[in-house]
């Protein structure tokens, strides 16, 4: 076992057929001047399999009986999974202020909200939205059907995110006082309490695969933030068609603050208030 990591290099026919393999299956791009972040984050996978040239990997990956497995591992190993509790509060506020408010009025009959955090890294994305709609609802909560669902193409975030336990750094743009309310130190981690854990359940799920996302029906907000910018253009285009086809009429899509819908032939109204990132199928009321 080496001490020490060495890069194995890619070669340009090697970085091809990886890219290939990589967009296949998850849509995301490598741009080319990105050959370098996949050749040393993959060099050490490389290492630990005692392989010496990136064509065996491309092999492993791609035939024989570990290709599933391989594939959670190399995706483990080059995509970003950084998140954070309350990650752009100023977009949560119209969230919470504007959009929930019209939800509660205009679902006040069925009384059920479906809420859906497509592409939620390790969770703290969907709990958030369970604590919000746990401080709204208040002691309404149990009159209330909320399903919140987060989904992700890393086996290893989803496993992180059900276990709800985070370090300090997940609480970087965190009130205290949410943090005191919600979580429970010990040590180095905070716990989520058990009820706002209940409200969120998290599912496997690969953006690439639209049918799959039919299976889940229609939600009344989709938030996606923060992954799109890694897909190419025909790949953001069929996320943004699919989250269009499963929201309801009412429905919101939030996405990153660096990401935008320029470009694409999809009928979405994007919200005149700045800092929501916020799109919506129909021009009504005020909030347009
Ligand atoms: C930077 S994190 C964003 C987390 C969260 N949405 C936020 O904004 O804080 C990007 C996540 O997208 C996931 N991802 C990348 N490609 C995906 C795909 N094709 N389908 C589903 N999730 C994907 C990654 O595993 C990663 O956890």
């Amino acid at each position: 076992m080496p001490l020490t990591s060495m890069t194995i290099s890619m070669t340009t026919d090697e970085f091809e057929r990886m890219r290939k393999v990589v967009y296949d299956r998850s849509g995301i791009h490598f741009q080319d001047a990105k050959k370098y972040v996949m050749e040393s984050r993959l060099s050490r996978r490389l290492e630990e399999l005692e392989m010496t040239s990136f064509s065996q990997y491309i092999s492993f990956l791609t035939m024989g009986p570990y290709q599933k497995d391989e594939f959670q591992e190399m995706f483990n190993r080059i995509t970003i999974n950084e998140t954070s509790f309350f990650r752009n509060q100023p977009q949560l506020d119209v969230f919470e202020k504007r959009v929930l408010p019209q939800l509660l009025e205009s679902r006040k009959e069925s009384k059920r909200i479906r809420l859906w955090s497509a592409a939620c890294s390790t969770g703290e994305e969907p709990y958030t939205l369970a604590m919000i709609m746990h401080r709204t609802l208040g002691l309404r909560m149990p009159d209330w059907h909320i399903e919140i669902l987060g989904t992700d193409i890393s086996e290893r975030c989803l496993l992180a995110a059900q276990k709800g336990s985070y370090t300090s750094f997940s609480f970087r743009s965190v009130d205290p006082l949410v943090q005191q309310r919600y979580f429970k130190q010990e040590g180095n981690l905070f716990h989520l309490n058990d009820e706002i854990k209940q409200m969120v359940n998290f599912e496997l799920h690969n953006l690439r695969d639209t049918l799959a996302a039919k299976r889940h029906g229609m939600w009344d907000a989709i938030m996606c933030r923060n992954v799109m910018i890694y897909f190419d253009d025909e790949m953001k285009t069929s996320c943004v068609q699919m989250f269009y086809d499963q929201l309801t009429i009412d429905g919101t899509l939030f996405i990153g603050h660096s990401e935008n819908l320029r470009g694409m032939d999809i009928p979405f109204h994007q919200m005149p208030i700045p800092q929501s990132f916020a799109y919506t199928k129909e021009t009504t009321g005020s909030l347009k």
